[in-house]
């Protein structure tokens, strides 16, 4: 009766497991400050023009005049006509309004994505990667069995991402029906240029397959010949979709604001993936809230543009620090240059737990374990920048000593 898909997912979280550790850590050593350099959450409060807009909102929600009740499946207009000027349109990309979903965040539509495909469909994906991509396709059937000792589903395709292609996929020898990339990388900070994401595009084109990009830290791009958008591509609009959230460029992780393109262009079988993804949002989903899609509209404001580009900017200090630190101290890191991550290769020979559990107890330093991200995270460790500049700074202090 139950989808015994669910049943093949192994074990305990890993965000649960450090969660443990820490816990058992800091309750044997109370006079331990532990400082947390592993979350991938923002820690800044929201900027004051999203605030001011949030009361408005909520003002207008409380007048029989401007009162909102059910929002539009894809998001109101002023919401998507300021995504279409603001992050394509002035990088030379054309986007149409009803090629715009909005959504509450990334996570969802690259789990919910998954269900316009076929559940006999092979999958690639980048090793590491981000969890959601791999679990979502598990529970859906596609992913085959989980093969503990190896780590590795046995239906999906893995693209290794390790030192030797500076953490960035090469096509992959069988041919995948859907390609899960993401850029700016979550976990290992890589990124491509925009030479090297057109090889994508057109090898997408060649066989058919459709790149699901998820460009959830395109705020964090330094380098000029990084793309922002995968529409920046000859053809992408013919073979890729695009996820975007507010959480990583504008603090919005627990405000929920997100928004997916399907361009009407992408058609699979003879069908266009735009009109499956409409008749997906109708069926399964209610919109988002007035309040927070005003907020969001608030991000483009010029305040809005300046300020939470300035919290950007923050973050990126701490990861330039956390690299730069950690280079001097003789680790081998990259990252953090155009993303909030670095990417660090485990000393001595220890596995990604070993170095956990190394750091937690010598520095009272919390990270995550690289092989939580997937087989060939193994040996690695992800640090982050979101955290406050003054524990970055101690925390990396207490590695240098180490
Ligand atoms: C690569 C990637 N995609 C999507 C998300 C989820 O973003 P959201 O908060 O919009 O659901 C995250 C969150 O950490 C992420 O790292």
């Amino acid at each position: 009766m139950i989808n015994k898909n669910y049943l093949k997912l192994p074990g305990s979280y890993l965000f649960a497991n450090i969660g443990r550790k820490v816990n058992e850590y800091s309750q044997a050593n109370p006079d331990k400050r532990i400082i947390r350099l592993g979350i991938g959450d923002v820690s800044l409060p929201l900027a004051p023009a999203i605030i001011k807009a949030l009361h408005e909102g909520a003002d207008e929600m409380g007048n029989a005049a401007s009162f909102h009740g059910y929002p539009d499946y894809e998001g109101y207009d002023f919401l998507r006509e300021a995504i279409i000027a603001n992050d394509f349109k002035a990088r030379g990309v054309e986007i149409g309004m009803d090629e715009v979903f909005v959504n509450d965040g990334a996570k969802c539509d690259s789990a919910a994505l998954g269900e316009i495909f076929s559940t006999d469909i092979k999958v690639a994906v980048c090793d590491p990667v981000y969890p959601v991509y791999v679990d979502s396709n598990a529970l859906a059937g596609r992913a085959g069995d989980y093969q503990e000792e190896k780590q590795y589903w046995s239906n999906l395709i893995y693209m290794p991402c390790v030192e030797s292609n500076g953490f960035a996929p090469e096509l992959p020898a069988e041919r995948p029906d859907v390609i899960y990339l993401c850029f700016p990388n979550n976990p290992t900070g890589a990124t491509v240029t925009k030479a090297q994401l057109q090889e994508w595009v057109d090898y997408a084109n060649r066989e058919g397959s459709v790149i699901i990009y998820d460009a959830a830290y395109e705020a964090y791009i330094s380098e000029e010949d990084v793309p922002h958008s995968i529409y920046e591509c000859e053809g992408a609009k013919e073979c890729a979709i695009e996820m975007r959230s507010f959480s990583k460029n504008a603090g919005f992780t627990g405000m929920r604001l997100g928004f997916t393109i399907v361009p009407k262009a992408l058609v699979r079988d003879g069908v266009s993936l735009n009109q499956l993804w409409l008749k997906h949002q109708e069926t399964t989903f209610n919109g988002v809230s007035y309040v927070v899609q005003k907020a969001g509209a608030a991000v483009y404001t010029p305040e809005g543009k300046q300020q939470t580009s300035e919290q950007v900017a923050y973050y990126m200090n701490n990861a330039k620090y956390i690299r730069e630190g950690l280079i001097a101290a003789g680790f081998e890191a990259s990252g953090g240059v155009n993303a909030p991550y670095v990417w660090l290769k485990t000393p001595q020979g220890m596995n990604s737990w070993q170095f956990f559990d190394y750091l937690l107890e010598n520095a009272n330093v919390v990270g995550t374990p690289g092989s939580g991200f997937g087989p060939h995270g193994e040996g690695y460790f992800r640090l982050t920048g979101f955290g406050n500049y003054e524990n970055t700074v101690e925390a990396i202090k207490r590695i240098q000593a180490l």
